[in-house]
This record gives C-alpha cells, sequence and structure tokens, in this order.
C-alpha cells in the first residue's frame, strides 16, 4: 500500500503529533505528505511545520457547498500522491467527493468505544451515561458519522470522581498509542472489508496482533 499519509485537523494536532513521533522514532513505516487545516488558527499547523511537514489551511468557510470544500481537499491530496488519509481530531463530516477519491482509504479516531457516544463530546457523553468503561475507537470513514468498519479499539476505564477532563486526557493516552498502531496495521495490508467488518488474513494477524485493551 502507499504509504504516504495525508492528516487532516482542526485544532490541537496531538495525534497529529503521535503520528510525526511515531514515524520519526520508527514504530511506524510511514510518511506524511502533507497536513490540512479546515481551521486557520489549528495548533496543528505548527507541529507539522515544526516536524518539516507540509501545512496547508483549506478553510470550510466560502465554499458553494460542503462538496467543494472537499473537492478541493482531495484535489491537493492526490496532488501529493497520498495513498491514506487520517483524520486527527478533524471536526468535520467528509462528504462524497473526499469518500470516492479515497475508497476505503480514510481512517478516523475517535474518544469512545464506538458504536457507543458517536458525534462531539463523547467522553462528556460517557460519563453523563455512567458507563465503567469507555475508550478509543480507529475505523474507516463512511459517509455514516463515526460508523465504518473498525481496526482497531482500546478501553479505557471510567473511574469514581472522573469527569469529561479527566476522562478525555485518560483516552487521549490510549489514543495516542492506537493511532499510529492503527496505520501500521492498515499499510501492512492483507486486509478486507466484509460487510462492516475489517477483516485481517491470519498471516497479517499473526505478524502484527491486535493490542490487548488497557488494563489486560
Ligand atoms: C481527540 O480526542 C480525537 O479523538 C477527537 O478530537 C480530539 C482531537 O485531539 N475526535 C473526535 O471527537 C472526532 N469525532 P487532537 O487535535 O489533540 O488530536
Amino acid at each position: 500500500m502507499n504509504r504516504r499519509l495525508g492528516v487532516l485537523i482542526s485544532g490541537r494536532g496531538s495525534n497529529l503529533q503521535a503520528l510525526i513521533d511515531a514515524i520519526r522514532d520508527g514504530r511506524l513505516d510511514a510518511t506524511i505528505a502533507v497536513v490540512i487545516s479546515n481551521r486557520e488558527d489549528a495548533q496543528g499547523l505548527e507541529r507539522a511545520r515544526a516536524a518539516g511537514i507540509e501545512a496547508l489551511t483549506i478553510s470550510h468557510r466560502g465554499w458553494p457547498s460542503r462538496d467543494d470544500h472537499d473537492r478541493a481537499i482531495a484535489r491537493k491530496l492526490r496532488a501529493r500522491e497520498v495513498g491514506l488519509v487520517c483524520l486527527a481530531g478533524y471536526m468535520r463530516l467528509v462528504a462524497a467527493p473526499l469518500l470516492e477519491a479515497f475508497p476505503n482509504a480514510i481512517l478516523n479516531i475517535h474518544p469512545s468505544l464506538l458504536p457507543a457516544f458517536p458525534g462531539v463530546d463523547a467522553q462528556r457523553q460517557a460519563i453523563e451515561h455512567g458507563v465503567r468503561v469507555s475508550g478509543v475507537t480507529v475505523h474507516f470513514v463512511t459517509s455514516e458519522l463515526d460508523n465504518g468498519p473498525i481496526v482497531l479499539q482500546r478501553a479505557v476505564p471510567v473511574l469514581e470522581g472522573d469527569t469529561a477532563e479527566t476522562l478525555a486526557a485518560r483516552i487521549l493516552v490510549e489514543e495516542h498509542k492506537a493511532y499510529p498502531e492503527a496505520v501500521g496495521i492498515v499499510l501492512a495490508g492483507g486486509w478486507r472489508i466484509e460487510g462492516r467488518r475489517f477483516v485481517r488474513s491470519a498471516t497479517a494477524a499473526s505478524a502484527s496482533p491486535s493490542p490487548l485493551p488497557a488494563g489486560s
């Protein structure tokens, strides 16, 4: 598989940083070809530039439609020969032009055990629901919000006295391990999508086994 990544962000960019660090440390065999933000003030743009990676803003404002914005993003990604798109805190729905330009080649990281708590404020949703375990999911992006085939999940306990903020911080630690690992699994190949399942061949799975949940 083409190991050139395009990373889409909207803000802080700590998951982008986790990918940058994993590549730098030799834990992930990939290249980040470009980082694109829909917000000019995203801190992640600075992280990219500090790592010598091209960083662009393509604002979602001022386009006639969502499709036009996504078409512009797809054009930039293709021009840089990106093979896998990683959403890392990209707070926009992905529209058809981008999905069609990268079929089964867009990943997202979400701070809950999907299908529980899709959408925004997943950690607050988990606290308010009273679940005892939450976590992180890396999944393929489809036209439905936070609903594509799941590549990898890690569980994170919800502790007595947790707030949305303390839970988010504990989940974030696992996100930073999970995203490079999931990207590595996808780039290694030997998988297929069956219905809504991500299925790895026996050889691919034994070469890099999926991680056990935290604490096991
Ligand atoms: C992360 O917790 C990520 O899982 C979440 O936004 C945060 C971005 O942090 N994404 C979503 O909620 C997507 N629905 P970061 O900018 O520091 O990587």
